[in-house]
């Protein structure tokens, strides 16, 4: 079977499969309730199959349980004729990702919502399916600040994660276009930052302007629904405030935020266009508290759970331009009161305080790799986007690490090279490249290797107005991003891309049955194209590790 991501291993012994239809029984032991639900509303909705309760010796029935000999997240499929469909996992968590295993055996049929051949025979085939995670973090970004992606949206690409074997959200929901999470305590966040009254079409070079206006938030229970829907399928919602930088929604809601003594903020709007905003947030004891009310009801949102990343929360830390605090008195004023060198010792001021803030509230904050300029607590992450530098500068010092580097995993940048893929941005990176893309760089000792937790794509938003845009951007390059995410590959010159080639032949027929709007392999469909949109193509370098 062509599965994606590939597991450890597949046995395929003589003998006949397991019939499934409308008697089937489905028995679930203690410990499996997640995955039992997901297999009754999904499977049987999409295969017409009621998966009843019944006995755990039923004949052909389909058993989960878990088996301490495993590893948390690793499974074990058992299908034999007469035996049943057995899936064992050594946490809840791997019997939910032996359940998905589950629904690839039975091919893209099983991967709509409702049956399109109500009353076909359906089998698993006799196989033995041994599997388990490379990496713990195997995470999406989803940028839904620069475009909003409504509620729907959301709950949709946590199932195209969950079918990916994926587990942690990466929610960038902050940022100078738009603040997308509301929060009761400062209402103009969700009243004004929420949304801009039009939007630059295209790189910011572009003359083109999208003259309606844009946005969108998520009210406190859509997080509270987003958060227990991913919890629901064993993945983590990690939600990212931005600051000291990328702040300008949060400042044109609540001037007070912003670098007064130097600009006007009453007369800022939330930003249009692309690019990174001068306008910061100033290094005032107005801001820290404002961001500590932020923060307090982030954390009841996003509360911390004993499995999972759900510990983590992300202050952002990138990006942060310094011209305002250079003009700024108020900002010179702080740098000698806490005896800073200069700007730069600001940020890490920033960065610190928010540190010790969360860590004394029982969680962990992670940040882009500019937090490590100026130390860190010893539990803090570094999710490590300018390459692999950062990251490897913070495994030698003791934090973990997600390796998201932009040479590899933007998943904004163009997929082929010429004039046809819509907004071209950045590098050209294919689906190969995607593949070949290696988490843990050459050079780092065994310990500083197991400080890697994993690793995320980042589907940032400036060109993909709409779900179909980040579908295309998005697929097929995440399915191969998810295999180096949870199977145990070669080196990247000898990994199998014509093997996982066979296999997307397959894995396109799920996608189409999921309705996915992805690169077809021969170049996007007219209604994919964008022409006369200006992107910004980057001749790159040639991905190094
Ligand atoms: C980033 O791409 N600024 C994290």
């Amino acid at each position: 079977m062509e599965l994606i991501p590939a597991p450890r291993a597949v046995e395929e012994p003589a003998g006949a499969g397991v019939p499934l239809g409308r008697d089937t029984v489905l028995w679930a032991g203690p410990g499996t309730e997640r995955a039992e639900r997901w297999l009754r509303a999904t499977l049987g909705a999409a295969l017409g199959l009621p998966l009843r309760p019944g006995p755990r010796d039923a004949q052909d029935c389909v058993r989960l349980l878990l088996d301490d000999t495993l590893e948390p997240e690793a499974y074990r499929i058992d299908a034999a004729a007469g035996r049943g469909v057995e899936i064992r996992g050594g946490g809840p968590a791997g019997v939910f990702w032996g359940a998905q295993t589950l629904r690839q055996l039975l091919g893209p049929d099983a991967f709509r919502r409702a049956p399109v051949r109500p009353g076909a025979a359906l089998a698993v085939p006799r196989q033995v399916v041994e599997d388990a995670p490379r990496f713990r973090w195997r995470g999406l970004l989803l940028d839904v600040a620069r475009h909003f992606m409504p509620k729907e949206g959301v709950l949709r690409y946590l199932d195209l994660m969950a079918a990916h074997k994926l587990n942690v959200l990466h929610f960038h929901l902050t940022d100078d276009q738009g603040w997308r999470i509301e929060i009761k305590r400062y209402p103009k966040l969700a009243e004004i930052a929420s949304w801009r009254s039009r939007t630059k079409f295209g790189h910011r070079a572009s003359p083109l302007w999208d003259e309606k206006p844009h946005g969108g938030y998520y009210t406190q229970d859509d997080i509270r629904e987003i958060v227990a829907y991913a919890a629901e399928r064993h993945i983590s919602v990690v939600p990212e405030i931005d600051v000291p930088g990328h702040s300008q929604a949060a400042v044109a809601a609540y001037p007070e935020l912003g670098n007064t003594d130097v600009v006007d903020t009453t007369a800022l709007s939330v930003w249009d266009t692309w690019g990174i905003s001068a306008n910061v947030l100033a290094p005032t004891d107005t801001t820290l508290r404002f961001y500590e009310g932020v923060f307090e009801e982030v954390l009841e949102l996003f509360p911390a759970d004993a499995a999972g990343f759900s510990e983590f929360v992300h202050v952002g830390g990138d990006e942060c331009r310094k011209e305002q605090w250079t003009e700024s008195v108020a900002a010179k004023t702080r740098i000698a009161d806490l005896g800073l060198t200069d700007e730069d010792g600001l940020q890490s001021w920033f960065i610190g305080h928010f540190d010790a803030w969360l860590a004394a509230r029982g969680r962990r904050l992670i940040g882009w790799d500019e937090i490590l300029e100026g130390g860190l607590a010893p539990g803090a992450a570094v999710s490590s986007w300018r390459g692999y530098g950062g990251g490897v500068a913070a495994a030698r010092a003791g934090h973990d690490v997600v390796m998201c580097p932009e040479q590899y995993v933007y998943l904004d940048h163009r997929q082929a090279p010429g004039e046809d893929e819509p907004v071209p941005i950045g590098f050209v990176r294919t689906l190969e490249d995607v593949y070949r893309f290696e988490p843990v760089p050459d050079g780092l000792t065994a310990d500083e290797a197991r400080r890697v937790l994993g690793t995320q794509a980042n589907v940032w938003t400036e060109v993909m107005e709409d779900a179909a845009r980040v579908d295309y951007q998005t697929f097929p390059r995440l399915a191969a991003f998810a295999e180096v995410a949870w199977s145990r590959l070669p080196a990247p010159a000898e990994r199998d891309f014509a093997d996982f080639e066979r296999r997307m032949a397959a894995h396109y027929r799920r996608l189409d049955a999921l309705g996915v709007a992805y690169r077809p392999p021969t170049g996007p469909r007219p209604w994919q194209r964008r022409p006369g949109v200006l992107g910004r193509p980057i001749e790159g370098p040639p991905p190094n590790r």
